[in-house]
């Protein structure tokens, strides 16, 4: 049966280039692998007191998740971090307590930034967010797409054959990734 992918990007705005990489690692998605992409736009403000009723828009990600081999984050860069989109995405998911849906999945992450730094700040700390959610980041190849809008047309398709290959390079390893600790 195929790998199951499911992807997110941590910017809700319709010409995102960061969900511009994630519509380009599904133009790519390599044979025995499925790559299904969520838009956070629907998920509410995270509030502790619906942990044990949690809206219908969350229970579907979770269970996304959770029936999920592996997962792909674009994020953006906010302010030298991940943006509140995606880490509150990541809270809900991540509770309640005993039912972290990410626990030990495979993840790959990827960001752009119209910057020179192409979001690495922001993948540090959803590196560091990936430690207590205890889910397993591959380390390459690092996919930080700088100076991103000469990349991507007006279309929101990526145009820069470079970020197009390493994309699908991201691809790959990640399924590799995932077959590896799938096995035991
Ligand atoms: C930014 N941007 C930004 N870029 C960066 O490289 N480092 C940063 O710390 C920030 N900080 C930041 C804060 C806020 C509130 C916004 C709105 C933007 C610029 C950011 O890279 C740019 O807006 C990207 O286009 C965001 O990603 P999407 O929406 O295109 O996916």
């Amino acid at each position: 049966t195929n790998i199951r992918i499911f992807g997110f990007a941590g910017s809700l705005r319709k010409g995102s280039y960061n969900k511009a990489l994630l519509r380009c690692a599904l133009e790519q998605v390599p044979a025995g692998a499925e790559l299904e992409i969520f838009d956070l736009g629907e998920i509410p403000p995270y509030n502790q007191d619906l942990d044990d009723r949690m809206p219908d828009v969350v229970r579907t990600f979770k269970s996304k998740i959770r029936a999920a081999d592996a997962i792909l984050i674009a994020t953006p860069e906010y302010n030298y971090s991940m943006s509140g989109v995606l880490k509150n995405a990541i809270d809900w998911a991540s509770r309640p307590i005993g039912d972290n849906s990410f626990d030990d999945k495979p993840v790959a992450i990827m960001s752009a930034s119209i910057g020179m730094i192409a979001g690495a700040r922001a993948q540090y700390h959803l590196r560091q967010t990936c430690v207590y959610i205890n889910m397993h980041p591959l380390n390459q190849p690092e996919v930080m797409v700088p100076f991103v809008e000469d990349k991507i047309d007006h279309n929101g398709h990526v145009t820069d054959e470079k970020t197009r290959r390493k994309i699908k390079e991201l691809l790959e390893s990640l399924i590799v990734w995932t077959k590896r600790l799938k096995r035991s």
